[in-house]
């Protein structure tokens, strides 16, 4: 088979090119400033962000991990209390807890959204023991997607759990219209790089609506500092600084531009693998259309030969994630497994994600089909089976 024509996973590269004037005049004009930390390029961010996911503020942090860590801390939430979230992801969601000295405990997903699934989650809180420690529930909107915060709001209200977003793959992804982040107590975005709003190096953000959790976040990510040199709780330093803030402002305006073009690009995917018999993104669901496909999974067995075989087509791939939280050698005595997690095994060890990002041409996303067509037609792939 011959390549159709060589397409990265990513290439951060293109997005740079399509905004550099900008972008080169923001960094540009911090520098010549003189002000490079906790200035008007932070504040001016944070009102932006705020109102981009319609929430009364924002409090810009140092990264997605930094973030969380600093949301427990604000919470309250430390020493003998259990978080529940899930296990098919990296580690920065575990690290923070942890950080924060509390226990994850690890609920399965729903095979279908890789998302928290409800009823893991409401089954694990029968349990008296269980619930005793129970304090809070980080879902995770896994690759752009909205976990089910319905039904996940309905049980953390029976159980009186604070809910703390993890939204950091999902900027600007909604559910009946309301945006994530939005939804629980607070939410937590990263700004890295890759993600669907990233900065040029680590950044993140908070959202929330409560004024005193707001004050809290905003003296811990400063090391705990009512006003300067006076210091009201034992923080961090954990600060967005001047020159991400004034390229992320650039970048916020763009924001919904792309979000479009990633829902264009999943949709045509979704058409040209849904004739193939191929698992795509939940098709079968409803609350699509608040996904803002931070990536495009599919799930295949023999993983490994269908990435080599799209390589030599020109097709680059990633895999997000290949190993469970319970399975890194560093997490396996630290949290809790709700059950035996075998949708989270399933997906982690079947899922593959495809290039997805604004600037693929429409050559490029013809390109990814036509070659998936080819291996899958060729007929020597298991096609995916859910259960
Ligand atoms: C779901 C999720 N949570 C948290 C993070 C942590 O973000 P950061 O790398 O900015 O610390 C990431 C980013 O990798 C993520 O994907």
């Amino acid at each position: 088979m011959k390549p159709f024509h060589q397409i990265p996973f990513l290439d951060l590269s293109l997005q740079f090119q399509s905004i550099q004037d900008e972008l080169e005049n923001a960094a540009l004009r911090v520098l010549r400033s003189g002000q490079y930390i906790m200035g008007q390029e932070v504040n001016a961010f944070e009102k932006n962000f705020a109102a981009f996911v319609g929430s009364q503020y924002a409090v810009g942090v140092a990264s997605g991990t930094d973030a969380i860590f600093l949301a427990l801390k604000a919470l309250g939430i430390g020493p003998g209390d259990d978080v529940l979230t899930v296990a098919n992801v990296s580690a920065p969601t575990v690290c923070a807890i942890l950080a924060a000295q509390a226990r994850p405990v690890l609920i399965d997903i729903d095979p279908e959204t890789f998302n928290m699934d409800p009823n893991c989650l409401s089954e694990y809180l029968k349990n008296s023991e269980s619930r005793r420690t129970a304090r809070a529930i980080i879902p995770i909107h896994l690759y752009g997607r909205a976990a089910d915060m319905i039904s996940i709001k309905s049980i953390a209200r029976e159980y009186q759990l604070a809910i703390l977003e993890d939204a950091s793959q999902a900027h600007g992804a909604t559910v009946n219209g309301i945006k994530v982040g939005t939804m629980g107590d607070i939410g937590c975005f990263s700004l890295y790089p890759t993600k669907n709003l990233g900065a040029c190096g680590d950044a993140g953000v908070i959202v929330a609506e409560n004024q005193l959790t707001v004050a809290k976040l905003k003296m811990l990510r400063n090391y705990g500092e009512k006003d300067r040199y006076d210091n009201y709780l034992v923080g961090v330093n954990s600060r967005l600084d001047e020159i991400q803030a004034a390229l992320l402002n650039v970048k916020l305006k763009y924001l919904d531009h792309w979000t479009q073009r990633r829902r264009e690009i999943a949709s045509q995917y979704n058409q040209a693998f849904l004739n193939l018999g191929l698992n795509v993104p939940g098709e079968s669901q409803e609350n699509l259309e608040g996904h803002v496909y931070h990536l495009y999974v599919m799930n295949v067995e023999n993983r490994n030969q269908f990435r080599e075989d799209l390589l030599q087509l020109g097709i680059g791939t990633a895999i997000h994630y290949p190993k469970p939280i319970h399975h890194q050698d560093s997490f396996r005595n630290v949290c809790l497994q709700a059950n035996e997690l075998e949708a989270t095994q399933w997906a982690c060890r079947t899922i593959l994600s495809l290039p997805l990002y604004p600037e693929m041409s429409e050559s490029d996303v013809d390109s990814v089909c036509k070659s998936i067509d080819q291996l899958v037609r060729g007929r020597r792939w298991t096609l995916p089976n859910t259960a």
